[in-house]
């Protein structure tokens, strides 16, 4: 029967038997589970000659770049970690509709990958954490039926570099995933993160991005995430996240009139993330949440809760 632990060795030794001795492998990471996972796999089978690659596109959550970038050193990882957040705001400027948003994101990832794993000498192999419902999922976006939501990816840096693409987890469902991460011992707070969209708070921003919007968003994100980490409640949702809403509201500070952003809240149970029920997380903890997003982070005066299911809504706005 299948066991994480004999997955793990039986992967390795099919990737050292695939790679070649001296071959180089490029991994794009994300701080995400299935791209950790894979970078640990790669890892124990060929060393130093896993070439990981983490780009900070300016759209991660507070913090997230230096905290993740962090861990994979501290696992013996061999990742270069690349802020490009600039890069990003410049492709973003002006640009509000949500595939619109999608496609400069992917597009300018793709320009900035392409270009650190040029700088990776000799490389052959491109390895992608693709899991089983993603292999699933990309052929029902190719397919005939309209895009829903365009997922970026590698571009046609195979070809252009002559890459070969190794995906160790193409098998694998998501809680075989973690369990494989598990039994490499990857550190807790990556096995167990929350799904986290490849285009980021880009698309839990409303409307065009901004550097100031961002950094508004990560604030109240990292309040409502910290939150569901103290009321032990982080690992009873599937994803959680902070919408920023492109309206303002009027409200009351001291005896001011206020007309600042308003937020949604938005927590989901799920077990795929292809439907999805919203999270009957306690009112306690949601007036804590609200509290502090609206006394902490000026130009926020209003807090709403997101209380519909998937479908017919989608677990993001955007
Ligand atoms: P929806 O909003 O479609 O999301 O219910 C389902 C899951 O997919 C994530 N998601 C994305 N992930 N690129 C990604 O890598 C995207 O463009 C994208 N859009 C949605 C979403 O966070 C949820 O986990």
């Amino acid at each position: 029967s299948w066991t994480p632990e004999h997955f793990v060795d039986s992967m390795v030794l099919a990737l050292q038997n695939t790679i070649g001795p001296d071959d180089k492998v490029i991994l794009g990471l994300s701080g995400g589970v299935d791209s950790s996972v894979a970078a640990l796999l790669l890892h124990r089978a060929i060393g130093p000659r896993l070439h990981g690659i983490f780009v900070n596109n300016g759209l991660l959550r507070k913090d997230e770049f230096e905290s993740v970038l962090h861990s994979y050193k501290d696992l013996g990882l061999n990742v270069r970690g690349v802020d490009a957040s600039q890069e990003f705001y410049t492709a973003l400027a002006g640009i509000s509709d949500p595939e619109g948003k999608r496609k400069a994101i992917g597009r300018t990832f793709v320009e900035i990958f392409d270009q650190e794993a040029q700088k990776v000498e000799g490389a052959r192999w491109l390895a992608q954490g693709t899991i089983y419902p993603d292999v699933i999922e990309s052929v029902s976006v190719k397919g005939p039926a309209v895009t829903i939501k365009s997922h970026h990816n590698v571009g046609g840096l195979p070809e252009k570099m002559n890459l070969k693409i190794v995906e160790p987890l193409r098998a694998l469902f998501k809680d075989e995933v973690r369990q494989v991460g598990d039994a490499l011992e990857l550190p807790h707070n990556i096995l167990h993160r929350h799904p986290f969209p490849g285009p980021g708070l880009g698309i839990r921003i409303l409307g065009d991005v901004t550097p100031h919007k961002v950094d508004l968003l990560q604030r109240a994100d990292a309040i409502f995430i910290d939150g569901l980490r103290e009321f032990g409640l982080y690992e009873e949702v599937w994803q959680a996240g902070v919408m920023l809403l492109p309206i303002q509201s009027v409200g009351v500070m001291g005896d001011e009139r206020t007309y600042e952003q308003v937020v949604a809240l938005r927590a989901v149970t799920s077990v795929d993330g292809m439907t999805a029920d919203w999270a009957h997380l306690p009112y306690d903890f949601l007036a804590h949440v609200s509290n502090k997003i609206i006394n902490q982070v000026r130009g926020i005066n209003r807090v709403v809760y997101d209380i519909s299911s998937k479908p017919p809504a989608t677990i993001e706005w955007e």
